[in-house]
């Protein structure tokens, strides 16, 4: 039974293949096509999901879409009838949007190289929300389980909840279209200047640095209902009214301002994007802004709990990537058990709609859960040799960039134990090495396989990789990967965070000893290693704190500006692009003189 799982038309379009009940890859297309969450249709991922699988694309019986332009179809009709003309344009694009959906069958066969009428499969659009709900609580450990769907909107709809049981999803509500816990989050994060799709976690890392000095009125802008529900109050908003513009084809998503000029008599005139101040008032409008989403969050899990009784619950949706959130979920509900999957966002929809499709509409038993997040593609060592020869060879890297090779890096391969032993000397020694191995991670965070690791003990570390690497805005944070077993001697609460999805406070003892991965507020977004599901990543750490006592590293994504290297070629790209010095690309390592002189001026 194969069934390919479709995120299209959307943020971070995605494809995931799910094969007689296992999830055998889920690949964004962004990582292949190099457009930051991608809205097209994912083409380039569904031929990689099913290449090295063994499934051919006449061999899918179902395709399940993440979404259906029917759901809620009432309520979108009753909605626009209620609008003056100057919402036809946001109708139109609705329109032109249901089109596309209903024309996948050909952009599907199109992608994979055969004729829409040799495909077989049946196809199925699953809602959005039922989609990110399925994709947490089909994949969850959990027999039965609290279930909560929370973003910015798919289907008209922004918030569902839900109780898990066995196969089946019984929908508890629905907040629907226009209000939205996410789209609350956005506004005020397009409000501080960061005005690109997806730039929340720029706000979520500023809000630390602020004071709560702007609580009472944002509780003004977004409030708790009775029933664990909420409402904005659209008098500060323009999604509804005007419609927002959008950009949702094949490149990266454009999203229009989604917030009323009435939110500068409220707050202020907006920050100005290129205003190269970010603290001060924006912090404290940021630090408000998580303080009240968190009331709403915990507004709405807190009845959920009162609703089901259950202890444990499944998160999905936008909103539970708010990792900060995340981490509090222990101390401010009865919860016991979280489970968020890794592409808790859009993409993650495409497995959701796929095990949708296996559990509650073929009635398949559960036979999986996802315990890491390493499903996309890998490559030989063989396949590692010839990139680095074509580069070496060609002077440049081939088609995805042209920067030159330098002279001066060495090539060598290594067994497992020197490697492990080389990289970490390199790292105690100030060093920024590029960790490049196995299968890529699905969804937005390095989790060790395609990352960027450092010591955390180093006070300049943050500043050495922001100049050399990462150029971002200088208050942002770099995370940790612990080992599993060691989490408790570092971090105050110690249940698992194997997606980096928790954000944690670091022990009082530990904290002067790691001030690149502890955050202005004391907290840290770790990531919890254990040698069951990344054995090369924990052998790696495990190294380290046997040198150096301490059991975790510094991670952040292999990248620049872009998303994350998916391939060899662009990984030795971004290496050689960078100021990295070290770079680890499965067993093979490159070395080269870094420039310590251009750090210090
Ligand atoms: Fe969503």
């Amino acid at each position: 039974m194969n069934i390919l799982g479709i995120n299209a038309f959307h943020g971070d379009a995605s494809a995931a293949l799910v094969k007689d009940g296992e999830l055998v890859a889920a690949i964004e297309e962004e990582r292949l096509n190099r457009r930051k969450h991608c809205a097209g249709f994912p083409g380039l991922a569904a031929k990689a999901v099913l290449s090295g699988s063994g499934v051919a694309p006449t061999e899918i019986d179902h395709v399940a879409v993440s979404r259906d332009p029917k759901a809620n179809l009432h309520k979108k009709i009753l909605f626009t009838l209620q609008k003056r003309p100057s919402f036809t344009k946001l109708v139109k694009d609705r329109l032109a949007n249901v089109a596309k959906v209903r024309g996948l069958d050909d952009a599907l066969a199109a992608a994979l190289g055969v004729q829409a009428k040799q495909l077989r499969a049946k196809f199925h659009n699953v809602e959005h929300h039922k989609s990110h709900l399925s994709s947490a609580f089909f994949v969850s450990p959990f027999d039965e389980a609290a279930c909560l769907s929370i973003d910015g909107f798919g289907d008209f709809v922004s918030n569902m909840r839900a109780v898990g049981r066995g196969l089946d999803l019984e929908i508890l509500d629905r907040v629907e279209f226009p209000h939205s816990a996410g789209l609350f989050y956005t506004g005020i994060t397009q409000f501080l200047g960061f005005h690109k799709f997806g730039e929340e976690w720029k706000m979520m890392g500023l809000a630390p640095y602020g004071k709560p000095t702007y609580v009472e009125k944002l509780r003004q802008v977004i409030r708790p209902l009775d029933g664990g529900r909420f409402e904005l109050n659209l008098d500060y908003f323009r999604h509804h009214s005007e419609g927002i513009e959008m950009t949702w084809d094949d490149g990266s998503p454009q999203m229009g301002l989604c917030f009323s000029p009435k939110l500068a008599e409220l707050l202020g005139p907006a920050r100005d994007p290129e205003d190269p101040e970010f603290f001060g008032k924006w912090a404290d409008i940021a630090h408000s802004t998580q303080v009240v989403f968190e009331e709403i969050f915990f507004h709405v899990l807190n009845d959920l709990h009162a609703r089901t009784k259950l202890t444990k619950v499944a998160l999905a949706g936008g909103c539970a990537l708010n990792s900060v959130a995340n981490g509090k979920i222990f101390e401010r509900t009865p919860f016991r058990e979280v489970f968020v999957q890794p592409a808790a966002g859009d993409n993650g929809t495409a497995i959701g709609a796929a095990f949708f499709v296996e559990h509650s509409v073929l009635r398949r038993p559960r036979n999986f859960v996802m315990r890491h997040a390493y499903t996309g593609p890998g490559f030989t060592d063989a396949e590692v040799a010839a990139a680095i020869e074509s580069a070496r060879g060609n002077g440049s890297v081939g088609s995805v960039g042209s920067v030159g090779w330098d002279p001066t890096i060495s090539v060598r391969h290594l067994e497992d134990a020197d490697l492990y032993r080389e990289v970490v000397t390199a790292m105690t020694a100030g060093k920024v090495v590029g960790w490049f191995q196995g299968k890529m991670e699905f969804g937005p965070r390095a989790l060790g396989n395609r990352s960027i690791v450092a010591d955390p003990r180093r006070a300049d570390m943050k500043d050495i990789l922001n100049k050399r690497i990462k150029h971002r805005e200088t208050y942002r944070p770099f995370a940790p990967s612990v080992l599993e077993e060691k989490a408790a001697e570092v971090f105050e609460r110690s249940e698992p965070s194997p997606f980096m999805l928790m954000v944690y406070k670091v022990k009082e003892a530990m904290r002067a000893k790691l001030p690149a991965i502890t955050h202005v507020d004391n907290t840290g977004r770790l990531q919890t290693v254990s040698a069951a599901t990344n054995p090369r990543y924990h052998a790696l750490i495990s190294e380290f704190e046997r040198q150096t006592g301490v059991p975790l590293v510094l991670n952040t994504s292999f990248n620049e500006h872009e998303p994350i290297v998916a391939n060899p070629t662009e990984a030795l790209n971004c290496y050689l692009k960078t100021r990295m010095d070290v770079l680890a690309l499965g067993n093979w390592i490159l070395t080269r003189q870094v420039q310590a002189d251009v750090d210090a001026a």
